[in-house]
């Protein structure tokens, strides 16, 4: 096989120079970690960025989901989404707590609101759900469920830097949103995540819990843990944040490109309200069915070109968990879903080729 191999994705990585002259400094002020200077600034220029003034940079994104469950105080049954990566699930049974599946909307791939009142028990007290692929949950029916029945709500936005919607960053929704900043995301620090709190008073919980559970240099308050984030991730993200613009721009061609060729395919494409402002963070395709995907897929090998079956398997199938309903919507369309390479720099030619290969096996 002489093709050269294309992937899922590919990380950015910015000129190395600028890296090199970003991390120069650390050598002067010997802090390589603990709220030091690069850390602060990241967190000044995103809190700018996203009109929200308390966010925390922890050390990934899972981290992040338990921290907000832990700030939370959540240690009963959470409502959630079983079409996200295993990170959601997982995060929330660490915590000691119980993940209460709601089935997906076909369409947007979101948890559907509609689906979440008759899950609802004396136990619920929160609900954690997934913009998945960046394409943001009905915010506005959790929000008013969640009212109605006095239930926090997290957002596992780690897909969704520098969505919008309606105008506004999709970080401000919930009590408390989260983001993951690893290296295959739009905006990355190489490995990372964000904490974006609605209240003051949980920003210090969460700040707490991720410093040891210190308040102040002696004082220990809390059980903490440390999700703390070091100098050289802060300025990876500090390099690379000017490029996000144009990352985003080259994603969206690539997708476009997809969505022309693809055009007449009877796969299925996820739905995005017209008030989105998108990130192109992924494109998922939706097969008819499980063989066709399987067909594609190898077809796609043999010509050294791997895509990725994200999100698979539906989490209420994992095998660590007692038994859970089955939740069609969601099942169904992890049997059936790829994504497709996609980065800023992927050649015209080889998203002809990959459309080819789909076109003709199905
Ligand atoms: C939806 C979702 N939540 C959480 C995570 C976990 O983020 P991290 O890899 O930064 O721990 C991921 C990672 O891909 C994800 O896709």
């Amino acid at each position: 096989m002489n093709e050269d191999k294309i992937t899922v994705t590919k990380s950015f990585l910015p000129p190395k120079e600028e890296y090199f002259e970003e991390i120069q400094s650390i050598w002067n002020t010997g802090q390589l970690t603990t709220f030091g200077p690069k850390v602060l600034k990241l967190c000044e220029m995103l809190e700018e960025r996203f009109d929200i003034h308390r966010m925390l940079f922890v050390t990934n994104g899972t981290v992040a989901l338990q921290l907000a469950l832990r700030a939370l105080k959540i240690t009963r049954e959470v409502i959630t989404t079983p079409f996200s990566y295993v990170a959601t699930t997982s995060s929330i049974l660490w915590e000691g707590a119980q993940p209460v599946f709601v089935d997906i909307d076909p369409n947007t791939f979101n948890i559907d609101p509609a689906k979440i009142e008759e899950r609802i028990t004396d136990r619920t007290e929160a609900i954690l759900a997934t913009h998945v692929f960046g394409n943001p949950c009905d915010v506005e029916a959790i929000d008013s469920i969640a009212r109605k029945s006095g239930l926090q709500v997290i957002y596992d936005a780690a897909h969704a830097f520098d969505v919008k919607l309606q105008d506004k960053s999709i970080f401000q929704y919930g009590d408390i949103s989260t983001c993951s900043f690893h290296a295959t995301k739009v905006f990355h620090t190489i490995e990372g995540g964000a904490i974006f709190c609605k209240s003051e008073k949980m920003f210090d919980r969460v700040l707490s819990l991720s410093n040891f559970g210190h308040e102040g240099e002696l004082a220990i308050k809390d059980l903490g843990i440390n999700g703390k984030n070091c100098e050289f991730h802060a300025a990876m993200g500090l390099v690379n944040l000017p490029y996000v613009g144009a990352i985003i721009e080259g994603r969206k061609r690539v997708c476009e490109r997809y969505d022309s060729l693809l055009d007449n395919h009877n796969s299925i494409r996820q739905t995005f309200p017209p008030e989105v402002q998108r990130n192109y963070a992924y494109y998922p395709v939706v097969f008819e069915d499980e063989k066709q995907l399987e067909v594609v897929i190898a077809k796609l090998r043999a010509h050294n070109i791997y895509p990725r079956r994200y999100f698979y398997p539906s989490l209420n199938r994992l095998p660590f968990l007692r038994q859970q309903p089955i939740l069609r919507n969601s099942e169904s369309i992890s049997r059936r879903i790829l994504c497709l390479p996609l980065y800023p720099n992927l050649a015209e030619s080889n998203i002809a080729k990959i459309c080819r290969i789909i076109l003709d096996a199905s």
